[in-house]
């Protein structure tokens, strides 16, 4: 069934790369790398973070673009046709003997794990987008009349009024639905082609203006520089929870983009490239917002660390002003491109399974992902009495499906993948003619999440356990 109604395809490999970058880039490089990485410690972090991007990020990524392309399924349809029920349109398993009773249930658990998770990250993803509106409203009044922009103030009004958060992460949301209600030519597509060299534009221009500051090579050492001391237990699951929440793995994006890709690219190529590009961003970012931090001698605090501290500098910059609204339109059209990823993927599994079109999928997705947005978007007002294990609902939400609900779903596609995807169809996507060393290459791949990457993961999940304790 999902065969016939796959009409969605990307046309070129530029759209490819377009959504697949658009997606993996968003505010978890601008806004929750810098985050992490200062309560983390600095520079041993982020060489961790490089690592395990490498050694468990590029073979996971590859894995997903493979479920999605063999099985040209989303991530709930794939996995359903792996166990055998209801979408034999195509033979993708390895064995034909139907998996045990015990391995159906994880398949199809697995995947609505995904599904889930991702709904609710979009919901509060679509709050902290809500926040980046405001502040980009506000700086764009401020260009006309300086004096009406407080930094405090405006963070204030923010957190204590959760009716407004609401509102704009409504607007965030039906924007983000318009354009995934549109096919994919004219939606994704589009819309990310728009915003990508706007955006890297931008994140030039302002990293030298960041870099100019004086407190640019104190920042720089707390970046670069690795003492390990610094790391905790917590530190291998929180770095693989991000590479994860960087790179969209984990939430079946990759395999819904997977899903759309036509017969001929390299996959091992295409997964390569997104998480190479995506980490560097995530460094440029890093090297763009810590002089500000250091600047602003803001401690290192968590999810409200660059609301705290970028419009702070506005007011006592040179041409604050101005950066400030270069700064915050970059931060949402990352947030606008990888909403629009999340999003469409959320649709795209719905459509497979429930035959919906386009458009009435995108509304039910938007009205859903709304209701889930209103704890996120009234936890530090009308709910900030709500305490989940210490925390507001926000920073709970923020660790549960990062640190745990990803790694988890993401470890399970990957053994999918390396232990019940056909063989022979999964080598035929590492064979190009244009690179020697193929067979050798989807070998390792293979043994690597077998035998490395799963248990990697395993063990960052089990440090973290007992680090709670
Ligand atoms: N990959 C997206 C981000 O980093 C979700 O923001």
């Amino acid at each position: 069934m999902p065969q016939a109604s796959k009409t969605t395809i990307f046309e070129t490999r530029l759209g490819f790369y377009l959504a697949a970058i658009g997606s993996a880039f968003g505010l978890g490089n601008l806004w929750r790398f810098p985050y992490v990485v200062a309560q983390n410690g600095g520079g041993a972090f982020v060489l961790l973070y490089l690592f395990m991007v490498l050694l468990v990020g590029v073979p996971f990524l590859i894995g997903e673009l493979m479920l999605g392309k063999i099985s040209r399924s989303s991530l709930v349809p794939a996995l359903h046709k792996l166990a055998g029920e209801r979408y034999q349109v195509r033979d993708v398993r390895e064995s034909e003997v139907k998996p045990a009773p015990w391995l159906r249930w994880l398949l199809k658990n697995a995947g609505t794990l995904g599904l889930v998770t991702t709904m609710v990250v979009l919901a509060y993803y679509a709050v902290i987008s809500g926040w980046v509106l405001h502040f980009l409203m506000q700086l764009l009044v401020s260009l006309f009349n300086p004096e009406r922009f407080h930094a405090d103030g405006a963070l204030k009004v923010l957190l204590d009024n959760g009716w407004l958060q609401l509102l704009l992460t409504s607007v965030h949301l039906l924007l983000v639905a318009i354009i995934v209600a549109n096919d994919l030519e004219f939606g994704l597509e589009k819309w990310v082609g728009y915003c990508m060299p706007v955006f890297v534009i931008l994140m030039i221009a302002l990293a030298f203006k960041s870099l100019s500051l004086e407190s640019a090579s104190e920042a720089m050492q707390f970046l670069f520089y690795p003492d390990f001391s610094k790391l905790t237990l917590k530190s291998p699951g929180q770095a693989i929870g991000h590479v994860f929440f960087t790179l969209s793995v984990g939430f079946g994006s990759m395999v819904t983009f997977g899903s759309y890709l036509r017969e001929k690219m390299y996959l091992p190529m295409a997964g390569f490239r997104v998480c190479t590009l995506d980490s560097a961003i995530s460094l440029w970012a890093g090297v763009m917002i810590f002089p500000l931090v250091v600047y602003g001698n803001s401690d290192f605090g968590g999810p409200q660390l660059l609301f705290q501290t970028v419009p702070k500098l506005v007011s006592v910059m040179p041409g604050g002003h101005w950066f400030g609204v270069g700064f915050f339109l970059c931060l949402y059209l990352a947030s606008l491109g990888a909403s629009i990823g999340l999003f469409e993927n959320v649709v795209a599994n719905w459509r497979e399974m429930r035959r919906v079109p386009r458009q009435r999928g995108a509304s039910m997705v938007a009205l859903i992902v709304f209701l889930l947005a209103v704890g996120p978007a009234l936890s530090s007002s009308v709910l900030s009495g709500v305490r989940v294990g210490g925390r507001g609902l926000l920073e709970f939400l923020d660790e549960a499906l990062i640190n745990w609900c990803l790694p988890i779903t993401a470890l399970v596609v990957s053994q999918v993948v390396a232990w019940l995807l056909k063989t022979e169809l999964m080598a035929a996507e590492f064979n190009d003619r244009e690179s020697a060393g193929s067979e050798r290459l989807y070998k390792n791949w293979i043994f690597s999440l077998r035998y490395v990457t799963g248990p990697i993961v395993v063990i960052a999940l089990l440090l973290q356990l007992i680090a709670q304790f």
